[in-house]
């Protein structure tokens, strides 16, 4: 047996030891921002939105302390606006989508219309929401957009942007390091939404960036938005191995196929 020399053992004990630290320091970090009551406490101007002939106010909530009635408002949405998207899938991610719901890491913005005749809150009626959780993405630390779920009414007014800016801003706060988030590809508009207005890229942990043939038979994309080098690498730059051999029957045109790359890219 090969006797490693004392240095070297030394050294890979340390490494050890530097990589548990690490993850001690991240595990604190996703305890710490699920444990905060209101992340909205620190964003009052992001309180309410008042913009295009649309006024509502915020609210944070939790998973495990939903009430009867804001579990079926959550539901009856995701189903008026998901089911067209997610097609033949969406009596199997149903049942998902409501176990998700009632986690208790789920974190929630709900948003509220606030008519003039509102005597106290009593005709405040929701509107939307934004189910979030803190979590690890390839031992990144990230804010992971579950769900954000506008009623057809309230769309196109700039409201969806509002909250995506408030979640990017709870994302840094609590020392995230990036935004990911998983859209269904049939859902034309809300990838525009993402990639064009936001800027959020397809996270190189997208079925389509891993295994270009794996992601065409997935029908949902990865995205990402990453707020330090660490996580831009980890999530956002992809690394591709060029096929060893090129067979007859495979079509390996890197010009046409974004995903196929020589060595690194930007996804
Ligand atoms: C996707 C959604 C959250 C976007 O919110 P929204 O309030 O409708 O969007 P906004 O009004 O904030 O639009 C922000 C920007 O995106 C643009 N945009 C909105 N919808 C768009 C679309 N379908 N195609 C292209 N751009 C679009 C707007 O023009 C606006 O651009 P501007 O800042 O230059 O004016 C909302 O439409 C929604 O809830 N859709 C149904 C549920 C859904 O698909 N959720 C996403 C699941 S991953």
């Amino acid at each position: 047996m090969e006797v490693q020399p004392k240095s070297s053992r030394k050294e890979k004990k340390a490494k050890r030891q530097e990589v548990l630290e690490r993850k001690k320091k991240i595990d604190k970090l996703i305890q710490t921002a699920s444990s905060e009551h209101d992340h909205l406490s620190s964003f009052p101007p992001f309180r309410r939105f008042d913009r295009n002939g649309l006024c509502v106010a915020l609210e944070s909530g939790n998973g495990d302390k939903l009430s009867a009635v804001l579990k079926q408002y959550i539901q009856n949405l995701l189903k008026a606006n998901m089911e067209g998207p997610f097609g033949e899938e969406w009596p199997e991610e149903e049942k998902v989508k409501r176990r998700e719901m009632v986690s208790p890491e789920a974190r929630y913005i709900f948003v509220k219309e606030e008519s003039p005749e509102a005597d106290n809150d009593k005709t405040a009626a929701f509107v939307g929401f934004v189910h979030f959780r803190f979590t690890l993405e390839e031992e990144i630390p990230v804010l992971y957009v579950y769900e954000i779920q506008l009623e057809s009414r309230v769309q196109g007014k700039g409201l969806g942007k509002f909250l995506m800016q408030l979640v990017e801003l709870i994302a840094r706060k609590s020392c995230m390091s990036a935004v990911v988030l998983t859209v269904q590809k049939a859902n034309v508009a809300a990838m525009n939404f993402y990639t064009s207005k936001l800027r959020y890229t397809i996270s190189s942990i997208s079925p389509s960036r891993v295994d270009p043939l794996m992601g065409a038979e997935k029908s949902y994309e990865i995205l990402c938005k990453a707020f330090d080098r660490e996580a831009k690498v980890a999530l956002e730059v992809s690394f591709h191995v060029k096929p060893a051999a090129k067979t007859s029957n495979q079509n390996w045109d890197i010009g046409k196929n974004p995903a196929v790359t020589l060595s690194y890219s930007h996804a």
